[in-house]
């Protein structure tokens, strides 16, 4: 098989021996380019447009063609050659496979009739390689488009979860808080009661004022249920970090309290505020808190901190750290554990998606999150976000 305008360069010194063998391909149906010289040669492969190249293997000046050929592979130019060697060069031709030329042609007494064959099927060759580089190519393209939608997929899937997840964690929430909003209520009126008759000097005072603030902190934990679970309507505000952060430590109390977690607060002075979903972000450190509280089951220290960050880009940020010294994350699994599904919690324990969610409710606040973990040591999760300046409202709306 001829395929139209396939073009042969021959770099042969011998002006004879080209005129010869550009007769024989131009009758095979080639076009046919010749240079004499090495140099001329390498300029002509610049510009491109050559399909296969038939090099002497003597240039002039006892330049070898071979070593011309490496020159051109060095250079990133790397033509299929057909190699012209004098009669019998065995160890020419072995090194000039090894190099990698195509095929190549000994001046024999009958080569001139296998030239033209050997020519066909060198650029059969090389059509087929083309072939099969662009199919590799589509199926590269097809690949990478193919775990783009898988990804696509598996974050509608985490969505669906979550908003499973939180409408039956919402709605149990909500359904408690209020059974428990009732007899708090009466406990509370019961207690005042009592302790308006009970003087300063009574024994039982003590006692009852301990109830007493005890049952403040089971209202908190209620009205903070309740609002947790009843879905905002205007979704983003400014809100106020460390209120948030304070709030998702309350709703966390008992979990980091049986546990013996010792926790401290570090918030730069003054209120620090982002634009954002209030719902949304507390969602974030509620898992940020459960999870470094579950990574310290023996207790041990969990630190927030909250301050002023400037941004790479410059504008005003905020840096929230949430910092355990539980077990740490090995360097292994620390690239998945931001995956949806990723656990290493016993089964029915963690679904795996808690940072996944965060991560993409931080990206939704155009804020970046990452992790830092010495196994043995502890975990710091750092978070940025743009401050309350307006900037990242647009994206949310
Ligand atoms: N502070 C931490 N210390 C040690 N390991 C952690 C910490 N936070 C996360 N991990 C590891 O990352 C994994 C994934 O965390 P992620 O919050 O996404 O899911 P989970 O906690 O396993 O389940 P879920 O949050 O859905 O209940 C965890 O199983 C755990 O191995
Ligand atoms: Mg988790």
């Amino acid at each position: 098989m001829t395929r139209k305008h396939e073009t042969i360069l021959i770099v042969e010194d011998d002006a004879g021996i080209a005129a010869l063998h550009r007769r024989i391909l131009e009758r095979a149906g080639y076009q046919v380019e010749w240079c004499a010289r090495a140099d001329d040669a390498r300029r002509r492969l610049q510009r491109g447009g050559i399909d296969l190249m038939l090099l002497d293997n003597r240039l002039e000046n006892g330049v070898e063609g071979l070593q011309f050929f490496r020159e051109l592979k060095d250079a990133g130019l790397d033509p299929p050659v057909i190699l012209v060697t004098g009669f019998s060069d065995d160890a020419t031709i072995i090194r000039a496979l090894r190099q990698g030329v195509m095929d190549y042609v000994t001046k024999s007494s009958e080569y001139l009739a296998y030239l033209p064959e050997a020519v066909r099927r060198a650029l059969d060759q090389v059509h087929t390689r083309r072939q099969l580089e662009a199919t590799n190519a589509q199926l590269r393209q097809a690949y990478a488009e193919l775990e783009q939608k898988t990804e696509e997929l598996q974050q509608t899937t985490q969505q669906l979860w979550q908003a499973a997840k939180l409408a039956s964690v919402g709605e149990m929430a909500a359904s408690i808080a209020h059974e428990l909003n009732n007899p708090l209520g009466i406990i509370s009126l019961r207690l005042e009661a009592v302790l308006a008759k009970t003087p300063p000097s009574d024994p039982r005072r003590k006692a009852l004022e301990i109830i007493e603030q005890e049952l403040e902190r089971m209202a908190g934990l209620v009205s903070n249920l309740l609002h947790f679970s009843r879905p905002g309507k205007e979704s983003i505000s400014s809100v106020d970090l460390a209120e948030e952060v304070e709030r998702a430590l309350e709703l966390m109390h008992h979990h980091l309290k049986k546990r013996a977690i010792n926790v401290r607060r570090e918030w730069e002075p003054g209120p620090l505020r982002v634009l954002a979903d209030r719902q949304k972000l507390r969602q974030v450190f509620l898992n940020l808190v459960s999870n470094a509280g579950d990574a310290m089951p023996n207790g041990g220290t969990l630190t927030l901190r909250i301050k002023r960050h400037l941004l790479p880009d410059g504008r005003p940020g905020v840096l929230i750290e949430v910092v355990d010294t539980g077990c740490g994350i090995p360097q292994d699994i620390l690239p998945k554990v931001m995956d949806a599904f990723f656990t290493t919690k016993e089964e029915g324990k963690g679904t795996g998606l808690g940072l996944a969610i965060c991560r993409r409710i931080v990206q939704d606040h155009q804020g970046s999150i990452h992790i830092e973990s010495q196994p043995g040591q502890g975990t710091i999760v750092r978070i940025t976000m743009p401050a309350s300046n307006g900037v990242n409202v647009d994206r949310l709306r």
